[in-house]
């Protein structure tokens, strides 16, 4: 939808680059190649030119584009959030509630309650209500920065609800400034009409809702519920190998409630990311990272749960590629917010300002097979850019739960400015 701008960005206090052209991990993950006094020339949507202003503008006459001047403001590549699940109908405040009493996520999933209530309102809901309510939950993303979205289906559980969600976000893709990276999550959790059933019920996401995904190009990347009582180890590999063998890239909601063996399955499997990893063994650890699995981490979800955070430093150490995101869904965590990640990240899981920002931009691209694409400010990338109202990155921690984005700019328009009366998608 969206028209490719030319934009020449001036004297801006850093450029934020994360330059790279793939997954960063263990100590790479702390340089983010700063450029001070940054400009950068956008054209046609893909980054032309990076680096000090005043050289810049020696090769670039200002008048050929749309000039902002970033004085005082630090830019950053757009964020990237790698996990959510952004198409859904109702909500479950109620739930919220009775998880502050006490109950546990599971047990109300088990009494029927949890993704299966979501389920239920999802297949109620027509395309075009989950269409609107998608489109609110995008404008919320872009006022945090997000220029890339991965989002996934697993509301629906049978074939016809599964293919809606994926169309509505196909819908939304084309119509909204934020890239939509689509994930077929069928196997979420075991529907009402195969309770008991778990083989059959994945035997029927296997041959008939895979193949139609597949078809007609639904998704990029399939996805399971690993979990005790959810989906186990088998059914798991049965379907991803399925869904790999037919061209579909891994990723797994890993280790997640206790520790199941997902991790260590996600790198047995060559998946591009393995997420959650709350309870992920030191043996998981060290497999997804020899194998080149992103880590993908979503505090938000550990915050929101009560549960503990999971072990951000020591897969650092292990040279993981670490990514953050926010988990955006209905249940386990309601929030579209970056800036909470920011905080949950530094402050609880003792990641360093750098390194968040890195799971964030590169290591999120990375988490969604995009690394060279879009994820940092390099030559010959998409022109998605953040800028600040602030002069340096330091300060989007700092300023707790608040949002420090000023402008957002995607393929080189500016999409989204704070200071234009709130207005969306402006040019
Ligand atoms: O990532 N754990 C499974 N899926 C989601 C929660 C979905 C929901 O509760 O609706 C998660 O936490
Ligand atoms: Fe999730």
């Amino acid at each position: 939808m969206l028209d490719k701008g030319n934009l020449f960005i001036k004297n801006s206090s850093e450029i934020v680059t994360c330059s790279g052209f793939k997954a960063k991990r263990g100590k790479e993950m702390s340089d983010l190649k700063v450029i001070p006094n940054g400009g950068l020339v956008i054209e046609n949507g893909i980054i032309k030119a990076v680096g000090d202003t005043r050289k810049i503008s020696e090769n670039f006459k200002e008048e050929n584009y749309q000039v902002i001047d970033a004085s005082g403001k630090s830019v950053l590549p757009g964020f990237v959030d790698s996990h959510t699940h952004l198409v859904f109908g109702g909500y479950r405040a109620e739930e919220f509630c009775w998880r502050l009493n006490g109950t546990s996520y599971m047990d109300i999933m088990q009494r029927g309650g949890g993704i299966l209530n979501t389920v239920k309102a999802t297949r109620a809901a027509s395309k075009e209500e989950l269409y609107h309510e998608g489109l609110k939950r995008l404008d919320s993303m872009l006022s945090f920065g997000v220029t890339t979205v991965e989002g996934k289906s697993g509301y629906g559980l049978d074939c016809e609800t599964e293919i809606k969600q994926l169309e509505v976000m196909e819908k939304l893709d084309s119509a909204h400034p934020i890239s939509i990276v689509k994930t077929f999550l069928g196997a979420h959790a075991v529907p009402e009409e195969y309770k008991g059933e778990e083989d059959k019920f994945i035997d029927f996401i296997i041959t008939k809702v895979l193949p139609i995904v597949v078809e007609r190009k639904l998704a990029e990347f399939c996805d399971v519920f690993c979990e005790k009582n959810v989906f186990s180890l088998e059914q798991s590999r049965s379907l991803l190998l399925e869904a790999k063998k037919r061209g579909l890239k891994l990723k797994l909601h890993a280790d997640e409630i206790v520790q199941f063996g997902g991790a260590e399955l996600a790198a047995e499997l060559g998946a591009v990311s393995a997420d959650h990893l709350l309870k992920a063994s030191e043996t998981g650890i060290k497999e997804i990272s020899k194998a080149g699995v992103v880590a993908t981490l979503l505090p938000g979800t550990a915050f929101s749960l009560k549960e503990p955070y999971p072990k951000a430093r020591d897969m650092i150490e292990k040279e993981c590629a670490v990514a953050l995101a926010t988990d955006m869904n209905p249940g386990s965590c309601f929030t579209e917010s970056i800036p909470l990640i920011f905080a949950l990240a530094t402050i609880y899981m003792n990641m360093t300002v750098e390194e968040t920002v890195t799971a964030l931009t590169i290591n999120g691209a990375a988490a969604l097979n995009r690394e060279e694409t879009i994820g940092s400010i390099d030559l010959g990338k998409q022109g998605d850019v953040v800028i600040l109202e602030f002069p340096s990155y330091q300060y989007i921690p700092y300023h707790i739960g608040v949002s420090c984005v000023e402008k957002v700019i995607k393929k080189g328009r500016v999409v989204f400015d704070k200071k234009g009366k709130n207005k969306l998608y402006v040019d």
